[in-house]
């Protein structure tokens, strides 16, 4: 027989085939002459085995398209910066344009305490002669016709629950046309009362500049810093920037740009860290706003700004802190392995912050933007952009109400800031490790105080905690980085 035949008929085609092919499956699967129950068999296996393939080509595919990485780590040794530090004293000043304002504030949550709680606490709590402070950077401001509202008391509410008596305290907020009003209660009377505090406090402070320079204004401002060390050198006077937050009081932060080469970190180890003594007294110029006493510390980037209230940790009085810092390095790929932004200039959120792109920066001028466009008004405590206001309720009666809400939102993802936020596509993390020992220790305790007010201006008598010493070093100068890298490409 010939390779290539010509046949009468399918039929005698299809015989040849079954008698020459060698392929071995389909022979069984088509030319067995047996009964029907065999070939039938064969038919399912094969369809079975084609619905695997296929299956197994979607898993492939579909793997591919999510776009999978694996993590590479490397290690790093080239000499680098010491990070930003902030420290901040947690004690804000009473300016002299909101002193009268805060002293009634002073005056009604003394009278709120009274009456939840039945105590008289205006000796304990509240020394309302403390020295006002007088600063040239507001000199021309002057005092707006500012009112504090008496609509917002704080009430005791108690209802049944599942057959228990609950209490809760807090204060009432309603939109503007008083139509739709909520509680903003808590379990706790001390949370509700630091609250309603803070509320108030917000639309006195929204008379001034939320950030105030008094780096002018060094002789009128007790110092923060008592001394400070880096890598066994003086720090010199350029090396920090001094400012005025509304909450977390006189701060300073260290080596912000990060240019300087005196910062550069040469070796690993306490003795080449920074090293502060600070002032940890608590003046308690306004004491309902914060319950923490000592020093808040944050170790950031450069060119970033510090957001203390997330990332900040505290530092206690009468206590020497060792701050042992590590670096990593993250880098995302972007694209379609996962969003991620170089610089920022892509997203779609307008920065607030003068500093480079961070996730916090973003989402808090997401939050504000959207207030402002929701409120009327500007959250105190996030910087503005031009030309808009921070809110007030003499001005806006009802941002409040707005406000909590939207707050809310915030928080349980319902408003769109984290989808419009990316992460940075490379970031510096640092990774802290903290020991604590008390200090001065009670023998040594004497000839401190004593060198401190010969050379540091300190100035106190009393036997009271009110120093602590901070010191921050690199364990080690090695820095892992980890890179994605593509896992199909
Ligand atoms: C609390 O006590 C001070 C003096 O101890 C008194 O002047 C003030 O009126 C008292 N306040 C209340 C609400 O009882
Ligand atoms: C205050 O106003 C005066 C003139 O009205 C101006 O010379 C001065 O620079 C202003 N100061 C500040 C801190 O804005
Ligand atoms: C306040 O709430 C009420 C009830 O929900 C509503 O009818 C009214 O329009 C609201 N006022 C404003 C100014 O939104
Ligand atoms: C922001 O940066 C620009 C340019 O660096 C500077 O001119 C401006 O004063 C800064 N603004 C603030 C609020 O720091
Ligand atoms: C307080 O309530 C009164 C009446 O309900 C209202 O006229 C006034 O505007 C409110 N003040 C503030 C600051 O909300
Ligand atoms: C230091 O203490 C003395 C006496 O206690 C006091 O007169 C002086 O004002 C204090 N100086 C400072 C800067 O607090």
């Amino acid at each position: 027989e010939g390779l290539i035949e010509f046949h009468g008929s399918f039929q005698e085609m299809f015989e040849f085939f079954c008698k020459h092919s060698t392929i071995h499956g389909t022979v069984r699967l088509l030319c067995s002459g047996g009964g029907r129950a065999r070939p039938a068999l064969w038919r399912l296996l094969l369809l079975a085995s084609l619905a695997m393939l296929y299956w197994q080509f979607a898993l492939i595919f579909s793997q591919f398209w999510a776009y999978p990485v694996v993590l590479t780590m490397s290690m790093h040794s080239e000499p680098k910066m010491f990070p930003a530090v902030t420290v901040c004293n947690l004690d804000p000043y009473r300016f002299e344009l909101v002193s009268e304002h805060l002293a009634q504030l002073d005056r009604m949550a003394e009278e709120s305490i009274t009456f939840l709680y039945g105590i008289n606490t205006s000796a304990r709590l509240f020394h309302l002669k403390d020295r006002k402070i007088h600063v040239q950077a507001l000199a021309n401001l002057s005092s707006s016709g500012f009112k504090l509202s008496q609509n917002f008391s704080l009430l005791r509410m108690s209802d049944l629950r599942s057959g228990k008596k609950h209490s809760s305290v807090g204060f009432r907020l309603c939109n503007s046309t008083g139509g739709n009003c909520f509680f903003k209660t808590y379990s706790s009377g001390m949370d509700a009362i630091l609250e309603w505090y803070r509320f108030h406090y917000m639309n006195i402070m929204a008379q001034l500049p939320l950030i105030i320079d008094i780096s002018q204004h060094e002789e009128q401002i007790e110092d923060v810093v008592y001394s400070c060390q880096y890598d066994g050198e003086p720090c010199r006077p350029s090396d920090y920037v001094h400012f005025h937050h509304p909450v977390f009081g006189s701060c300073y932060t260290f080596n912000s740009k990060g240019t300087d080469p005196f910062w550069t970190a040469t070796k690993p180890g306490i003795p080449y860290g920074l090293s502060l003594i600070l002032r940890a007294e608590q003046k308690d110029h306004i004491p309902l706003l914060s319950t923490v006493a000592g020093v808040k510390v944050m170790i950031h980037n450069h060119n970033q700004t510090p957001f203390l209230e997330h990332e900040g940790f505290d530092i206690r009085p009468g206590i020497a802190t060792t701050i042992g810092i590590q670096q990593d390095e993250v880098n995302r790929l972007g694209g379609n392995y996962g969003k991620c932004t170089r610089d920022g200039d892509d997203v779609a959120v307008e920065l607030l912050y003068n500093s480079s792109y961070t996730l916090q920066a973003c989402l808090h001028s997401c939050f504000q933007h959207t207030m402002l466009r929701e409120c009327g008004c500007g959250y105190l405590y996030y910087p503005l952009p031009a030309g808009a206001q921070h809110c007030d309720y003499n001005k806006h009666p009802a941002w409040g109400h707005c406000f909590y809400q939207l707050y809310n939102r915030l928080r349980n993802h319902h408003l769109n800031c984290f989808q419009q936020c990316p992460k940075p596509c490379r970031e510096s993390l640092y990774k802290v490790s903290a020991g604590t020992a008390k200090w001065p220790s009670a023998k040594s305790q004497d000839w401190v105080r004593q060198a401190l007010r010969h050379q540091n201006g300190y100035n106190s008598t009393s036997s009271r905690r009110d120093i602590a010493k901070v010191t921050i070093f690199y364990q080690q100068l090695n820095y892992q980085a980890v890179h994605e890298a593509p896992l199909l490409s």
